[in-house]
């Protein structure tokens, strides 16, 4: 089998495996990548890989120098695209007032929103390319991203059009999510039933032909677990698969409805309840845990990771990149976070960016494991072991990235 690219000397090539119908993270040593076109075509111990491919004149040869080989970061909750900083907001939480004082007042995601609905169309998209590109430096492969700062049915729409034609213009995979329920736009406040009737009945349908995924920000001063429901079912009833937003500031019921509705992710999770968790066991909902969320807020609260782990939730990461409460594009330090903050071991937490966070945005057919078969998302890391993505805090340890078997990132080019 003629083969285009095949790295070399991998001094630890770290993928997963199914033991007893449950992921393990598995290591080898002395290994090689193999790829045909965008799709890996042998992994595993060099010997074997060189003796099943065939490498000609035009086969690119890459040497790992001994380092390790991960699959690509899959980062499944971004709110890329907006315009502003909101630098002001971290003074006065600084000075002691919290997110939710912030929001209530006006401030907070409401800031964001004025700033994006006066932005065209070009200049949030070169922003997004800007923050994307950073995190593919990062080594992130996959991304998905929400609108969520347009609130009016033009602006949604404005949104996911640059999230479309960034698509075009990225490498990236790029999974798109309708956040249309992410705050009551000003002009409607005390005229909320008036806001979820405009998302019911026109902006779901319209918003369908760029969307995968309907997001609902469920929590005390944003929307009600009923308003939640109203839309998360209209949702589905149209095809869009179902994300939530879920009991980040306080226990409102998300992981529950979430299971219930049989969502692909609940997102946050601070403060579940036992049985809402219980439901999301039952029902293959990934809980996405946003520990630089927690960080940069301060969080008094964690996830209940001990409980997710009995019950078989699979447990994913992501950056939650957003203005207000996460300016962060690593998926490595949402490793760090995860494993000092929230008690995840560091296979856990390599896990939770790359396989479970493929399955967070249904996309572990194609990204999140090096496999046989899988698209050549891979990054080499100037390390002799995975573990130092944790150890080395905050250094960025990705050398070359891979994307669909063609690199975009190289060391020459760092
Ligand atoms: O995921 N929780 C709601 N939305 C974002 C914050 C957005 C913002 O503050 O601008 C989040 O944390
Ligand atoms: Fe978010």
């Amino acid at each position: 089998m003629k083969v285009d690219l095949i790295i070399k000397n991998i001094g630890e090539l770290v993928f997963f495996e199914e033991v007893h119908d449950k992921p393990e993270l598995k290591t080898v040593n002395h290994a090689a990548v193999a790829v045909q076109g965008e799709i890996i075509a042998e992994a595993g111990e060099e010997q074997d890989v060189l003796k099943k491919v065939e490498i000609n004149s035009e086969t690119v040869i890459i040497d790992a120098e001994g380092k390790t080989v991960i699959p690509g970061f899959v980062d499944p909750h971004t709110h890329l695209v907006y315009t502003g900083c909101r630098h002001n907001e971290l003074q006065l939480r600084l000075h002691g007032k919290s997110y939710l004082e912030i929001l209530k007042a006006g401030g907070g995601i409401i800031q964001t929103v004025k700033a994006t609905r006066s932005a065209d169309e070009d200049e949030l998209l070169n922003l997004a390319k800007k923050r994307l590109d950073i995190m593919v430096s990062y080594g992130t492969t996959t991304v998905e991203i929400k609108s969520g700062y347009g609130l009016s049915t033009e602006s949604e729409l404005k949104i996911l059009r640059v999230i479309e034609k960034l698509k075009n213009i990225s490498p990236v995979d790029i999974i798109p999510t309708f956040l249309g329920a992410h705050a009551i736009p000003p002009e409607f406040r005390g005229a909320r039933e008036e806001y979820v009737n405009l998302i019911l009945n026109e902006m779901l349908e319209e918003a369908k032909k760029y969307s995968v995924f309907c997001d609902v920000f469920l929590d005390e001063g944003a929307f009600t677990y009923e308003e939640a429901k109203r839309i998360l079912t209209k949702a589905k009833e149209l095809g869009y698969k179902l994300k939530l937003h879920a009991d980040e500031l306080s226990n409102s019921g998300g992981a529950k409805l979430a299971g219930e509705l049989g969502a692909v992710s609940a997102d946050h999770l601070d403060y579940p309840d036992e049985e809402g968790l219980y439901k999301m066991g039952k029902s293959g909902t990934v809980a996405v845990l946003l520990p630089g969320t927690g960080f940069f807020l301060k969080s008094p609260q964690k996830p209940p990771v001990g409980l997710m782990r009995k019950l078989g939730i699979p447990i994913a990461l992501a950056t939650d990149h957003n203005p207000g409460s996460s300016p962060l594009y690593s998926q490595a330090l949402s490793m760090t976070f995860g494993v000092f903050n929230y008690g995840l071991t560091p296979e856990e937490a390599l896990m939770a960016v790359t396989l479970n966070a493929a399955k967070a945005i249904d996309m572990h057919d194609k990204v999140g494991n090096i496999k046989k078969g899988l698209q050549a998302d891979l990054l080499i890391l100037d390390a002799h072991s995975y573990i130092h993505l944790i150890y080395e805090v905050g250094h960025n340890l990705v050398e070359t990235v891979i994307k669909k078997g063609k690199v975009i990132k190289s060391k020459q080019n760092s």
